[in-house]
């Protein structure tokens, strides 16, 4: 007889995406249902935590009902539930952890705890069944710019970071500037797509630092000056080329300390993850580096680069598999961090009584 697939329902509500989704056996997508609320915050320019919030509520028991009914299972019929406990937006993850807790308890499932950047990673995982760490995978989105080597799975080795802004954000910010629109990736992603990325150059930062982060500020200040210059001078400014020379600047450092990282710790693969990694122009010069260095490039088709709940099922199934549960008194840690343990309400008080006496004594020696 056949075994019986293992059904995940996954909830994420880590930023501006109510998103929910049905996963088999931590591989298949059964249903998955994004509600963006990008036009809500794009009055605002960016996502307003509040409405995010109140959006999320009203959205996510339809939205959990839909998914269940396009998966052609009820409650009664899933292994577990999964939801993002975080990094990010405290309001918007509690909707997400409060609706899973109430489901997993009612009906006697199992709750499953899952980190959002994690749950990036393995996006890639419902796509490439071949894919196996170990591997060096950079998240792109927007909230991170993160070189992490994946020794295995839950393995996580944090190389390098953004040391200001992150990638999305700085794409955000600049089309914000600009007057292009939000979000703003996506915008100058096609603008670019028309431009000289030769046009206009703009710094690389920390290129040749020995390290693996990165700073993103400086770049956009560098924009931010040659538009002002250019309007000073009454010189015309081509959007497209602009566009063109800032992506370029990001993607470069990028695509080069990746490189250098998978050469450096031997590792044959580089994945992408992240709503930046849905660049046309980060994807072709990945490809092109990788190919010439002889490394293998995963990446998730665009619908899973950006936020959504399928990602978060599949990350949930391993978690589940390996016994993990998450406690009911679990809060949203809108600061978790990629491989640190998920606390219940009780470890995170002791966590933080430790750290009062600690400090308390270095104080007195
Ligand atoms: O991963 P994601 O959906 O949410 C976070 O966890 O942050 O990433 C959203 C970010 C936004 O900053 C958006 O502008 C950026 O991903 N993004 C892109 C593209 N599509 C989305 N950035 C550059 N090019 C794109 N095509
Ligand atoms: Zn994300």
């Amino acid at each position: 007889m056949q075994k019986k697939s293992e059904l995940i329902l996954a909830i994420e509500t880590s930023c501006d995406e109510t998103a929910a989704a049905v996963v088999a056996d931590g591989k298949e997508i059964v249903s998955s249902i994004v509600s963006s609320q990008v036009n809500l915050h794009r009055k605002f320019g960016g996502v307003v935590p509040e409405l995010a919030s109140r959006k999320h509520l009203e959205l996510i028991n339809p939205l959990i009902s839909e998914v269940l009914n396009a998966a052609k299972v009820n409650l009664a019929g899933l292994s577990a539930i999964a939801v993002t406990v975080g990094p990010g937006l405290v309001g918007a993850l509690l909707i997400g952890l409060s609706t899973a807790k109430a489901l997993a308890y009612t009906n006697r499932l199992p709750l499953i705890g899952v980190n959002h950047l994690e749950g990036h990673i393995f996006a890639n995982f419902l796509e490439h069944g071949d894919l196996k760490p170990p591997f060096i995978c950079l998240i792109v989105s927007g909230g991170h710019t993160t070189l992490i080597f994946v020794k295995d799975i839950g393995e996580y080795g944090i190389l390098g970071e953004t040391l200001d802004d992150a990638a999305g954000e700085a794409f955000d910010k600049i089309a914000g500037f600009l007057g292009l629109g939000y979000p703003g990736g996506p915008i100058i992603d096609d603008l670019a797509k028309e431009g000289n990325p030769k046009a206009v150059i703009f710094p690389r930062a920390m290129l040749h630092s020995k390290d693996y982060d990165f700073s993103l500020s400086g770049l956009k200040t560098a924009v931010l000056n040659y538009v002002t210059r250019m309007k000073n001078e009454g010189e015309p400014i081509n959007v497209s080329d602009l566009c063109a020379g800032f992506q370029a600047a990001v993607i470069d450092v990028l695509v080069q300390k990746s490189i250098r990282a998978a050469k450096e710790k031997n590792v044959g693969k580089i994945v992408l993850a992240g709503g930046v990694a849905a660049n046309s122009s980060l994807r072709d010069e990945f490809r092109v580096a990788t190919e010439k260095e002889n490394l293998r490039l995963y990446h998730p088709s665009l619908d899973l680069c950006t936020d959504n709940a399928a990602m978060i099922g599949c990350a949930g199934y391993y978690r589940f598999k390996a016994g993990e549960r998450l406690s009911f008194d679990a809060y949203p840690d809108p600061n978790l961090r990629l491989g640190s343990k998920i606390l219940s309400k009780v470890e995170r008080r002791m966590t933080n009584e430790r750290k009062i006496d600690q400090r308390r004594t270095s104080n007195v020696e």
